[in-house]
């Protein structure tokens, strides 16, 4: 279907016809403000009996919830758990059975013939090469993100994947979700016109939300495999703040560009099929958070799109603040704009809105009109925005992440997070630790995937 043509399709869809389909703010006229997200059916499918088998690399928070989420799957279990902690290895034989497998070293779980599937949710400066050895050893790879610590690693994850044929997947979740999916289907619809920017926004205010993590009591250098920790990076005395508080660190870390814009850009691309920005620039600072640590707590990032046929230029805006009063703590947001609307988009809701001045009588909008007056009589208008929820008992994007890995896994097929994907997100993510640093505005290829200055 046309551009156009799918435009109108969609206003038809929301009850508009004939004149309000041409300028169109009685869009909402008449809609409830409230509508589920029917359209995103989950595919069924066949469900194999056959068991796969998982193992976690990694068993700290994210890497803890990772599993739990993927044994609501059925036919899965858990076989085997790494961590460097000691503590985390018996939480996880706590958590999840006595019998499981528990080692200090990975390498021991990724020679288990008995090991389907592995998750990496290490520290970023073990992804790379931990998701590396789980390919070579035919392993599928569930790899949190940012895929990898910097821009280099990339093309060895992608060849790992393309060689070994296994299923790689990037956790960043967000696009696998019924949120996700309906923005999609709504901008590819018209229903914000010619996308022109996005943005997205996290605010904190607490120690926590800054990486400030309790250490534990029983931190030291016989409960940590601290040699291990520092093996592919720079030597340290032993520091519990650089293990517990890593985020804090350039040599585990990734700042608050690979640990959450990464997310957003994951999400835009998979809204506007995009392979990347050409353009990126950051700037921000350590504003309170004067703690030691090497990474801003206010951060700026801004992308330009170019015009490609997929979607037309644009820009993103990002932006972090670690030291943010405006609400609450750990609010985000992420916006879209287009010519005729707006949607913000979350997990498990679209808020959509469009722009009243196109109801017409903006003459200013038509040059061809600018001298006429606009029309005396006032209009009755609709609604401002339109809420597509998602319906009671969602799962959410963790869930749905999992059953595509899964589905991937057994029935042959691609996932969209692969590792070509999961590298033109993370990429120009951290090509805002090189424009910060270095003070510059960086180039990128999103097509070759290169740093082109
Ligand atoms: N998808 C999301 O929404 C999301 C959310 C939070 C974190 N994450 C990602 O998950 C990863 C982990 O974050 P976290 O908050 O759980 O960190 P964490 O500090 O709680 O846990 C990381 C664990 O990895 C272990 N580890 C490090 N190197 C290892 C190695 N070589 N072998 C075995 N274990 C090793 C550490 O001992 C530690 O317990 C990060 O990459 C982070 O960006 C993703």
């Amino acid at each position: 279907m046309g551009k156009e043509k799918s435009r109108r399709y969609f206003l038809k869809n929301l009850g508009l016809s004939g004149a309000a389909l041409a300028s169109t703010p009685a869009v909402l006229t008449g809609k409830k403000s409230d509508s589920s997200i029917p359209l995103q059916k989950r595919k069924s499918k066949k469900s194999p009996n056959e068991t796969l088998q998982l193992a976690l690399i990694g068993a700290g928070g994210m890497g803890r919830a990772d599993l739990k989420t993927a044994l609501q799957h059925p036919n899965t279990e858990v076989v085997a758990v790494s961590d460097l902690y000691d503590g985390r290895l018996k939480a996880a034989k706590e958590t999840f059975g006595n019998d499981i497998f528990t080692t200090r070293d990975y390498r021991k779980i990724i020679d288990r013939d008995d090991v389907d599937v592995v998750i990496v949710a290490t520290q970023d400066h073990w992804h790379k090469q931990i998701s590396v050895d789980a390919l070579k050893n035919d392993k599928h790879v569930y790899c949190e993100k940012p895929m990898v610590h910097s821009i280099e690693e990339g093309p060895e994850i992608i060849k790992a994947q393309k060689k070994s044929g296994k299923v790689f997947v990037v956790g960043s979740q967000l696009l696998s979700s019924l949120g996700y999916e309906k923005a999609k289907q709504l901008l590819k619809d018209g229903a914000i016109g010619k996308l022109n920017y996005a943005e997205g926004v996290w605010a904190r205010r607490s120690a926590k939300g800054a990486w400030n993590y309790p250490i534990p009591k029983d931190a030291s250098e016989e409960t940590i495999d601290w040699d291990t920790y520092l093996k592919n990076t720079k030597y340290y005395d032993f520091d519990p703040e650089r293990f517990f508080r890593w985020r804090k660190y350039k040599d585990y870390g990734t700042g608050m560009n690979g640990d959450l814009f990464v997310h957003i850009i994951s999400g835009i691309h998979f809204i506007t099929d995009s392979l990347g920005p050409n353009q990126i620039y950051s700037t921000g600072g350590i504003r309170f958070w004067n703690d030691g640590r090497e990474v801003p707590d206010v951060l700026i990032g801004t992308f330009d799109y170019p015009n490609v046929d997929s979607h037309p230029g644009f820009n993103l805006s990002l932006r972090c603040n670690f030291v943010d009063g405006t609400k609450g703590s750990g609010y985000y947001v992420m916006r879209m704009v287009g010519s005729e609307g707006f949607m913000e988009i979350r997990p498990n809701q679209v808020v959509y809105g469009r722009n009243k001045i196109l109801d017409g009588i903006d003459p200013y909008m038509d040059p061809a009109k600018i001298h006429e007056q606009p029309e005396k009589r006032k209009k009755i208008l609709g609604p401002e925005t339109i809420v597509y929820a998602a319906q009671k008992g969602y799962k959410g994007c963790h869930y749905d992440h999992f059953d595509y890995f899964f589905d991937a896994i057994r029935n042959g097929k691609d996932v969209v997070e692969d590792a070509v994907f999961g590298y033109r997100a993370a990429a120009p993510a951290l090509a805002c630790h090189e424009s910060y640093y270095k003070k510059k505005v960086i180039q990128w290829d999103p097509k070759k995937m290169e740093i082109k200055n």
